[in-house]
């Protein structure tokens, strides 16, 4: 009953994700004792198997701290003006730290009441630090709350900071290195909602709110690296000053670095991955891509590639198949790779086509470790840009291919990924600009991905991706074509109208 994978693939026609079902077998656990643990990289582990895509309407800092917080892992795009500002994203996330605030709004001792409540009209602070700049990295001089000020008639509000807030000699502080659970110890039996860190010679270097410790405890799976920082890539072209961009990478802690071309198989990433594998004493650990058959594949292992991104055209602003008439069928894609990338131990991330959480396991069924989204992410509160209203009142956030003409005119690198010369007159546009409809929070949508990921699993009847990955090899699980007409049933159908809310 049913087919084996290798039936499935019978190598007479290009398949996708929609083109076939898995079929269900035997449930002996409960959904949340499904382990979705996996590898990125060779070297790199994450708890989920979930990575945001090197767009410039996807993945920048704040992108990248959710999706590592929750398991996964965001790779910063590269269309920056410079370098540094790359880096800058980079650096954010490595030094972001749960529970501790490291930027906090500060006010200066000469500043005003007034002055503090704009701010906290603006963020709703309730506990505002006082340093002699105004900013962190300033003495810290003391601190100023709600209560300091909240009886304070509006007549008074010219009154200066420093004589209502609570001086440095009066402060609970701790230095710097501290621990959360000593701060959260520190809080609790101090009565305090707000902790300033200070360093050595006394400046403020972040903030601890008691508020934001109760939420910290709620990641257990979060992606870190050895010393407790948040795992974090960014995405290079092939360009020559990607060299420069590499080193500046490194040189601040990047765990993973994408080289992002739309068509891997090319001297200059060739070269450019030699290059970085032999540069670096300790490499970082180099993702690249894209590719869809096993020739170029090969290719990029050969030259030292520790994970393969896969997929050409399948995105959903992608136009390269159209437009270039190259490309494949982003599941046969997945399955062939990642049947000849596991033979030489290197895990294979599914870049491209994912609408929703069964195309994710159906990615991983096919023998990735991981996929990577870009639209399904895109209408997030922590994606880049600003939400708008759509015409029939929706909100929407701006989506945009990295070959569309609207990101290849913003900066360089979007050029370089494919292959077009940014002083030819005459582009090519591999994508489109397009919008995506809001879907909340990464820190609720990602947390609904894994548990529906998970709930795939058990209908399957399989507890972890190794499993699931071995027993599609060995035939036991099954999979089946379906027709068109299949397609259509899958899908909600014979609704007069529906509610359109999943999570
Ligand atoms: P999804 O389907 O998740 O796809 O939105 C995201 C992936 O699409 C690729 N990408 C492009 N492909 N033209 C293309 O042909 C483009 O302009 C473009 N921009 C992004 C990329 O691999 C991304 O991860």
């Amino acid at each position: 009953d049913g087919q084996t994978i290798h039936e499935l693939f019978d190598g007479k026609i290009g398949l996708t994700y929609n083109d076939f079902n898995i079929l269900p077998g035997y449930i002996d656990f409960a959904v949340h004792s499904v382990d979705l643990t996996t590898h990125l990289t060779r070297r790199i582990k994450l708890k989920a198997p979930l990575v945001s895509s090197p767009m410039d309407t996807v993945t920048e800092s704040e992108m990248a701290i959710a999706m590592a917080l929750h398991g996964g892992i965001g790779i910063i795009h590269s269309n920056f003006a410079t370098v540094q500002d790359q880096v800058n994203e980079v650096q954010k996330v490595k030094r972001y730290k749960q529970g501790f605030i490291s930027r906090p709004q500060c006010i200066k001792p000469t500043d005003t009441i007034r002055d503090l409540m704009r701010i906290k009209a603006q963020f709703g602070f309730t506990g505002t630090p006082v340093t002699d700049t105004g900013n962190v990295g300033g003495k810290l001089l003391g601190l100023v709350t709600s209560r300091d000020v909240d009886f304070i008639s509006e007549k008074r509000w010219g009154d200066l900071i420093k004589d209502v807030m609570v001086p440095i000699e009066k402060l609970i502080t701790a230095e710097e290195g501290t621990t959360l659970s000593h701060a959260y110890e520190t809080l609790e039996k101090e009565k305090k909602g707000k902790l300033p860190i200070v360093n050595k010679k006394g400046e403020l270097t972040s903030l601890i709110a008691r508020t934001d410790l109760k939420k910290a405890r709620d990641f257990p799976h979060s992606s870190y690296d050895e010393v407790g920082q948040l795992r974090v890539g960014a995405a290079i072209s092939t360009r020559e000053t990607s060299r420069e961009a590499v080193r500046a990478l490194v040189a601040v802690g990047v765990d993973v670095i994408v080289i992002d071309s739309s068509q891997g198989a090319s001297l200059y990433q060739i070269e450019l991955l030699k290059w970085i594998k032999s540069e670096f004493k300790e490499s970082p650990q180099i993702i690249a891509g894209n590719v869809v058959t096993v020739a170029q594949a090969k290719m990029l292992i050969d030259a030292g590639a520790d994970g393969i991104r896969v997929g050409m055209g399948s995105g959903s602003i992608c136009i390269t198949q159209e437009i270039m008439a190259v490309g494949r069928a982003q599941g046969t894609a997945v399955y062939q790779v990642s049947k000849y990338a596991r033979s030489r131990g290197v895990p294979v991330i599914a870049d491209g086509g994912i609408r929703d959480v069964g195309y994710i396991t159906k990615a991983l069924s096919l023998g990735a470790s991981c996929v990577m989204m870009g639209g399904l992410l895109a209408g997030t509160t922590e994606a880049p840009g600003e939400y708008f209203w759509g015409p029939s009142g929706v909100r929407l956030k701006k989506y945009r291919g990295m070959g569309s003409l609207d990101a290849m005119e913003a900066h360089t690198s979007s050029n370089d990924r494919y292959f077009q010369n940014e002083s030819d007159a005459i582009k090519v546009a591999q994508g489109v600009t397009a919008t995506m409809r809001d879907r909340g929070s990464i820190h609720k949508y990602v947390p609904y991905l894994v548990r529906g990921i998970q709930h795939g699993f058990q209908d399957i009847g399989v507890k972890d991706l190794f499993t699931l990955h071995a027993n599609v090899l060995n035939g036991s699980v099954k999979f089946e074509r379906r027709s068109p007409n299949a397609q259509l049933e899958g899908g909600v159908h014979s609704l007069h109208s529906y509610d359109k809310r999943l999570f």
